[in-house]
């Protein structure tokens, strides 16, 4: 989806005080990362490689990711998801994320996208 270069942006900016986390299998191999933005108490980004999905890496990578917001003295962790991602909207819904009633909308590479806000306790 992303250039190499684009990748490396992206890498450098979960950076600290930014926290990337990363789930491997047993040989070592990268199944799928989260990242959380401590000082705004996002949930930046969620990714499972299509061949682990629906055996708990999302939900384990949730977990840590919210373990490390609320070790960064966060109360509350809000996500935005794309509309028709169903699948995600659902695994964050499972894991106690409800739509606050705000839309952030944008284009991305000339699509326009129409995002929900969800927010979760901590
Ligand atoms: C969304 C994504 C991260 C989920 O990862 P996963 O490893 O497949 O998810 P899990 O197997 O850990 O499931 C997480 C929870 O959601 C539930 N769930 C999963 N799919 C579901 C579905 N279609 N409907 C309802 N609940 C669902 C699971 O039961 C589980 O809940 P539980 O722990 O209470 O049993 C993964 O599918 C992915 O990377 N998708 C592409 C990228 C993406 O959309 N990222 C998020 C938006 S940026």
């Amino acid at each position: 989806m992303f250039p190499p270069d684009e990748w490396d942006k992206l890498v450098a900016e979960q950076a600290p005080p930014n926290v990337l986390l990363v789930a491997i299998d047993e040989p070592g191999d990268v199944v799928g990362f989260t990242a959380v933005h401590p000082r705004e108490g996002e949930m930046f980004l969620l990714f499972v490689h299509p061949t682990h999905a629906g055996r708990g890496v999302g939900r384990a990578l949730l977990d840590a990711a919210h373990g490390a917001l609320r070790d960064a003295g966060c109360r509350e962790a809000f996500l935005y998801t794309h509309a028709e991602n169903e699948r995600a909207l659902a695994v964050y819904e499972a894991a106690g994320y409800r739509r606050d009633g705000s839309v952030r909308e944008s284009d991305f590479r000339g699509v326009h996208l129409r995002e929900p806000r969800l927010v979760k306790p901590l």
